[in-house]
């Protein structure tokens, strides 16, 4: 079986492609390169520079391939970068969309979508569990509430299966290395500050109903992130329940 994995040169992608070549599955990653690195892709996997907003790529990519199933993890991820730039950042969706219409084309059924919990904006409870209300307040929460909802259609229209992982904070080295230089969570940047590239941590916000006034984030470590890929088992309900981390990945599944 062929795994599609699209994004896979970057922070999270390349994690989990290493952990697939592991379990032996063949991996095949496409990834434009505008935020990933190509030394990241594990060498077993087979690799395609390319954009998942260029139609043609993406039939050579289909036609070529035996894909059985996708993780779909390339986007862009700047919540405050997407305020500055929505006609960059609807490529999400168009990107998307781009995916779903070449699985109904080549008839690949499953797909994996990495989410956000910039989905539900401001949360109305403390534990936010999968049925809380969705409102995103930036417009990259928007693109992937919108992605999303297109799976959903699709998934009732043209018989796909789906799972989509609503992520928190990333945070964590998945054992190769990678300081993401575009992180905007609070890891890589005390990382910063201690090896000096950073001269300190700037604490946002005094006003929080917290004890200091500074707000609370979830974070979750990048391999239970893709732990939560390898056990989300497609067709069906997931059997990957998180335990203990219930704030930080919500699950959604068809
Ligand atoms: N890192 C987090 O904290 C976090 C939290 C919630 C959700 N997510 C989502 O998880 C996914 C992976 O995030 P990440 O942290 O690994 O980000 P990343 O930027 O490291 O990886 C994304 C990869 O997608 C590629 N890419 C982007 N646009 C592309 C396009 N049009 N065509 C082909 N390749 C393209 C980039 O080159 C990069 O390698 C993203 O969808 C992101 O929105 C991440």
């Amino acid at each position: 079986m062929t795994i599609l994995v699209t994004g896979g040169a970057g922070y999270i992608g390349s994690v989990a492609v290493k952990k697939l070549i592991e379990r032996g599955f063949n991996v095949l990653v496409i990834d434009n390169l505008s935020k990933g690195k190509r030394e990241l892709v594990d060498k077993e996997a087979d690799f395609l520079k390319g954009d998942i907003l260029d139609k043609s790529f993406l039939e050579e990519v289909f036609s070529k391939s035996k894909i059985e199933k996708i993780i779909h993890f390339a986007a862009l991820k700047s919540a405050g970068e997407s305020m500055n730039s929505p006609e960059t950042y609807s490529q999400n969706i168009i990107g998307t969309i781009n995916i779903l219409n070449k699985m109904v084309e080549h008839k690949v059924k499953d797909i994996i979508f990495s989410s956000s919990a910039a989905v539900y904006g401001e949360p109305k409870r403390e534990i936010i569990e999968e049925d809380h209300s969705t409102n995103p307040i930036n417009f990259y929460g928007f693109t992937k509430l919108e992605s999303e909802r297109i799976i959903d259609w699709y998934a009732k229209l043209k018989d796909i299966s789906y799972i989509s992982l609503r992520y928190f904070n990333v945070a964590g080295d998945g054992g190769l290395n990678y300081i993401d230089p575009n992180a905007e969570n609070i890891f890589p940047i005390i990382g910063e500050v201690i090896s000096q590239k950073r001269e300190k941590l700037q604490v946002f916000g005094n006003d929080y109903k917290t004890k200091d006034g500074s707000c609370i984030r979830d974070y979750i470590h990048v391999e239970d992130i893709v732990d939560a890929h390898m056990g989300a088992r497609l067709k069906g309900r997931p059997y990957y329940k998180p335990r203990n981390i219930k704030r930080s990945i919500c699950l959604r599944a068809h």
